[in-house]
């Protein structure tokens, strides 16, 4: 029996890829601070578990293909109440983010179609694109810039025949940058320049520090025809077990393909769906709790980097990652060596190698994707296992 070509390319995501050696070194009794996927520690607030307890025993139905009324509902509220225009027919609701974006794709490329984003990227998209043969374009972002945009002229030179999306994530996941209204004009721009989708990740919405302004693309006008806008509750809310996302656009024809993937699949889960409508009521002293914590975070992951020898970096502004240079040769070798033969007192820890959010690998081997998702003090004694970790491996480099 064969397997489909389609699934032979897929390669493992990068963010899991070295999970296999930590649950080795776990098993041999090591404690691994687990830096290296962006699933929060933060507590779910009450209203959703307490949702569950108010459902009656009996039959779970199917509920609405798009979307269960009352989450699209508290969706567009919640988008209204951001300056986001979408109203509860344009929402699409899915497993999750991820079934959003794969749904998308579907539904807009072609095999041999090129989609263009950022270089370096949420790895998962090429994942998608693998599976649907589509091509991944990337401009490069610049770590010495804070992994910013590009000027409009240097993105556009990417845009050929092929290019039927631009798509971004913002915050950005791998590297933490936050597009100024500026730059996300440079994309508008583009994108009716050319007649281009904007897919719009927007999953880390609330995570902005420094008191910055986050500019939605749904917030633009004139962009009605090209936005799809990609959505989850699972960062904001803590709740990635969840597995509640949204696609929303007010493109009838998009909306219209989405909606038989939807009907194919059915629905999505009924009662995560109810729980998650609640999670938008709640009050906005959720989100500037959070965030202050996040950003308290930011700030000791960011000190504590920039004091390492050898380490370059540049502070993130949104979202809860941070894309340090080390001084190593290639950061997937060092990755497994600190899972494999480093610790202090049976402790160490376990990051994202970078070269898997790159399309060239090369260009990312001596970087890492840390998730500062671990409260301060884990935080604190996972960058001290670093510090000593880089000195203890670059010395035994040396004396080989
Ligand atoms: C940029 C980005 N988009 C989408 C997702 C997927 O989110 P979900 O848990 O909703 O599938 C993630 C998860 O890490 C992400 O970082």
């Amino acid at each position: 029996m064969k397997l489909s070509k389609r699934i032979e390319k897929v390669e493992y995501t990068a963010i899991r890829k070295l999970t296999p050696y930590a649950d080795k070194a776990r098993k041999e009794g090591k404690k691994i601070y687990a830096l290296n996927i962006g699933a929060p520690d933060t507590d779910v607030p009450d209203v959703y578990y307490e949702t569950f307890k108010t459902f009656k025993k009996g039959p779970l139905p199917y509920t609405n293909a798009q979307g269960h009324p009352e989450l699209r509902e508290a969706t567009a509220k919640y988008y209204k109440n951001r300056n986001i225009k979408f109203d509860a027919d344009d929402i699409y609701i899915t497993s999750g983010a991820s079934e959003a974006i794969l749904f998308t794709f579907q539904v807009i490329a072609n095999e041999g179609d090129a989609v263009l984003t950022t270089d370096p990227f949420y790895t998962n998209y090429m994942t998608v694109f693998d599976q649907l043969g589509v091509e991944l374009d990337a401009f490069k972002t610049d770590p010495d810039k804070g992994f910013a945009l590009p000027e409009e002229e240097e993105i556009e030179k990417h845009i050929n025949d092929k290019t039927v999306a631009i798509l971004l994530s913002n915050p950005t996941n791998p590297t933490g940058a936050l597009y100024s209204e500026e730059e996300i004009n440079r994309i508008v721009n583009l994108a009716k320049k050319h007649d281009l989708y904007i897919v719009a990740d927007e999953v880390y919405r609330e995570f902005v520090y420094d008191g910055n302004t986050y500019k939605s693309f749904g917030e633009v006008e004139g962009i009605e025809e090209n936005l799809i806008l990609i959505d989850s509750i699972s960062k904001r809310f803590g709740a990635c077990g969840a597995r509640v996302g949204s696609v929303a656009s007010k493109n009838k024809r998009f909306n219209d393909g989405i909606n038989k993937l939807c009907n194919c699949r059915l629905a999505a889960s009924t009662i995560e769906q109810v729980a998650a409508a609640k999670l938008y009521g709640i009050d906005k002293s959720y989100f500037e709790e959070v965030n202050k914590e996040y950003q308290k975070r930011r700030d000791v992951i960011y000190e504590e980097l920039i004091s390492i020898p050898g380490v370059t970096v540049k502070k993130p502004k949104g979202a809860f990652y941070v894309m340090p240079k080390l001084p190593v040769d290639d950061t997937e070798k060092f990755a497994i060596w600190m899972i494999e033969n480093f610790d202090i007192d049976g402790e160490t820890i376990m990051f994202a190698p970078a070269k898997g959010f790159f399309k060239n690998k090369e260009d990312g081997k001596q970087m890492i994707r840390l998730a500062f998702i671990l409260n301060i003090d884990a935080i604190k004694k996972s960058m001290r296992i670093l510090r000593e970790g880089i000195k203890a491996y670059v010395s035994e480099n040396e004396k080989r």
